[in-house]
């Protein structure tokens, strides 16, 4: 069965991976994307969207502009060093603006609006700081029993990367993580102990540019910048692509291991935005979730250059 997605995105240059990624999958229905600040300002990630749905042939996908500020902490944009300003890499100016304009509705009221007239039907995937979740759970709290799933990518219960501990969407905004998390819906973390596991290596990515299509030379251009931050050893000269994987995940759960435990988000201090395992349930604030631990990443790479070879 075709699983309805609400994409929600600060789209830089891995959102963008993971947008033409999602938008060639049949398993995938886009019914919507709803934009966030995180990896550069929430006008220029409302403009990237636009700009990728265009270019990927599906300009009609409706994209509702979000909030470009966390609830609580201050946001330092730090994301603009992996993504650049532009959030593409440096290249958005090659691609020209985008035709088209976001709809009326912001994000968390288009989120409520299409759960609540579905229910049981959408599944939010959320791939960048969660605040518009956070704000659509306040707006209707009843999002809770009628949405079907949420798959997010970040997290990390092994590591961080923008803090020895967090990841930087929960980083971004650890008290609406915390209200996402504890919310008692059916949550899986694709977070950094599965996506620092696929890693696209020069080899990869020259035979990803080497299809030559729209998709893969947008790709192509976009990569270059983000691939600089990179550096570690462990990386093999190529990068993650850590939002394709919450596509992944929402396509085929079986490329993932998953463990169930409960998570608990810390908001404040040295650990802000680690989300903590609390395997033993010593803490009562602690909500079970799934955790993907794990992946089958050959298999997933073999899909994604597969489903960026349908592309004109
Ligand atoms: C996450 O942070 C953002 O920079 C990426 O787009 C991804 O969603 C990885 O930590
Ligand atoms: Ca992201």
């Amino acid at each position: 069965m075709v699983r309805k997605i609400i994409f929600d995105t600060d789209t830089g240059v891995d959102d963008t991976m993971a947008l033409f990624f999602g938008l060639a999958s049949p398993e995938l229905e886009f019914v919507g994307i709803t934009t966030v600040y995180g990896n550069t300002d929430i006008d220029q990630c409302t403009l990237n969207s636009l700009r990728v749905i265009e270019e990927a042939g599906k300009p009609d996908i409706p994209v509702a502009r979000g909030t470009g500020h966390p609830l609580v902490v201050e946001t330092t944009l730090g994301g603009r060093a992996a993504h650049h300003v532009d959030g593409l890499g440096g290249a958005g100016h090659k691609f020209g603006p985008p035709k088209g304009k976001p709809i009326k509705a912001s994000a968390a009221q288009f989120i409520v609006d299409m759960v609540m007239a579905s229910p049981g039907e959408i599944t939010l995937v959320p791939v960048g700081p969660l605040t518009n979740i956070a704000l659509a759970l306040r707006l209707e709290p009843r999002i809770v029993e009628n949405v079907k799933e949420v798959i997010i990518m970040g997290g990390g219960i092994t590591l961080g990367n923008v803090t020895p501990v967090a990841e930087a969407n929960i980083h971004n905004d650890p008290h609406a993580a915390n209200i996402v998390f504890s919310a008692g819906w059916p949550l899986t973390m694709v977070g950094l102990d599965a996506t620092e596991q696929v890693i696209m290596d020069p080899d990869y990515l020259n035979a990803l540019y080497g299809i030559g299509n729209k998709a893969a030379n947008f790709i192509r251009e976009i990569v270059p910048f983000y691939q600089g931050v990179f550096q570690h050893p462990k990386y093999r000269g190529g990068i993650c692509v850590h939002d394709s994987s919450a596509i992944a995940c929402a396509i085929d759960k079986s490329l993932f291991t998953i463990e169930r435990m409960p998570v608990y988000v810390e908001t404040e201090g040295h650990c802000k935005g680690f989300t903590v395992p609390d395997r033993y349930k010593r803490w009562e604030d602690s909500t079970e979730i799934d955790v993907c631990v794990g992946v089958d990443s050959e298999r997933y790479l073999k899909l994604y250059r597969e489903r960026i070879s349908t592309y004109q």
